[in-house]
């Protein structure tokens, strides 16, 4: 998909979810639905959804779609926890070449993941796209998953 494509698939998805989330301040509706429109506009997904900061350096699994995920990720591990750790995204085109990966799903290849802030700045959540494709987000998906973020923020 060209990257005029891809910004008008994200221009698309805001429009979408700021539609939905009009009023909207409940997180665990606003994460359900984020995660049900984000997985729908990304078909090389195979899981999208949220890891939330549920006590000091500590992510545990909010609403997704997708197969079963790990229920617990420290700030130390994995791809979630640097983004957590790091409050930035970390766009990875090879899991297996990531110290640390975690691998929920044996066949993930690829990941994207954005920390998500609350309307005061404050780090809630990241979240996090995998694919069983290599290399299957690129910068114009970070940017676009930054500004979905950036749309929630609004709601949590
Ligand atoms: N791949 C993630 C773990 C979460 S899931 O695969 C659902 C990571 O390394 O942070």
């Amino acid at each position: 998909m060209s990257a005029d494509a891809k910004r008008a698939r994200y221009a698309e998805l805001r429009r979408d979810l700021a539609a939905v989330l009009d009023g909207v301040d409940d997180p665990v509706t606003v994460m359900a639905t984020a995660a049900c429109l984000v997985h729908s506009a990304l078909p090389q997904a195979s899981w999208t959804g949220f890891y939330r900061v549920v006590a000091p350096q500590l992510l545990r699994v909010g609403p997704y779609q997708g197969p079963l995920g790990c229920l617990e990720i420290p700030f130390d591990r994995g791809v979630c926890g640097a983004a957590a750790r790091e409050r930035a995204s970390q766009l990875v085109a090879d899991v297996h070449a990531f110290p640390g990966h975690i691998a929920c799903d044996a066949a993930a290849r690829s990941e994207l993941v954005v920390p998500v802030d609350d309307r005061r700045g404050e780090l809630v959540a990241v979240l996090d796209v995998d694919s069983r494709e290599p290399a299957a987000f690129d910068g114009e998906d970070r940017a676009g998953l930054e500004s979905v973020a950036g749309l929630l923020a609004g709601h949590l």
